[in-house]
């Protein structure tokens, strides 16, 4: 047998608790949205796991699209740089539109994000961020559904890496270099 995966640093949120907050969030979207198939776009690559447990916690007839951007190296702070690195397939005119994101640190790749998508005419758009970081008031930010605000601490697990490990770990973990 091999170790088990662990980076350095503890656990912040259990499996258990993410997804208990998922069901939740699951919930009130379901009633929010009754009657429409709203479009989840998932930000790739953090958010793909997070956005296959969410998607399965709504009983709406949801479809799919996924984008990529880049804001992050392998560094653990942001280059202050968004740019489209995959964009979306299906046409936004006329959509409910639900941007599913892992976490909103400094909220740049976020306001790049609405701004670019709102330009492409959708129904509605609101975001689903699984994680934010505390110090950013979520009003402000214009963020309808948040899972956990969490500490400045950086956190790896339930999708999200530093330098592309650790994604596959079921809880959200504060990473603490050694
Ligand atoms: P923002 O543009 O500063 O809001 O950064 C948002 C993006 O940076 C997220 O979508 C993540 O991909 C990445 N990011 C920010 N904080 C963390 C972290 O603590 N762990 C892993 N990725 C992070
Ligand atoms: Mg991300």
């Amino acid at each position: 047998m091999t170790e088990p995966l662990k980076p350095p640093g503890k656990v912040l949120l259990t499996e258990q608790q993410i997804q208990e907050r998922i069901t939740q969030l699951g919930q009130k979207i379901t009633e929010d949205y009754a009657d429409s198939a709203p479009l989840l776009v998932g930000v790739l690559k953090g958010a793909f796991i997070y956005m296959a447990d969410l998607a399965r916690a709504i009983s709406l007839p949801v479809e799919f699209d996924f984008m990529a951007v880049s804001s992050y190296g392998n560094a653990t702070k942001t280059s202050g740089v968004v740019r489209i690195v995959k964009d979306l397939d299906i046409d936004l005119t006329g959509r409910h539109v639900i941007v599913v994101e892992d976490i909103i640190d400094s909220g740049l790749t976020l306001n790049y994000l609405r701004k670019n998508l709102e330009s492409r005419g959708p129904a509605s758009l609101e975001i689903c961020a699984l994680l934010l970081r505390s110090g950013r008031q979520a009003n402000e930010l214009g963020l309808k559904y948040i899972g956990f605000e969490i500490p400045p601490d950086f956190v790896v697990g339930y999708g999200l890496d530093v330098a592309e490990r650790y994604r596959n770990l079921p809880d959200l973990w504060s990473y603490e270099e050694e």
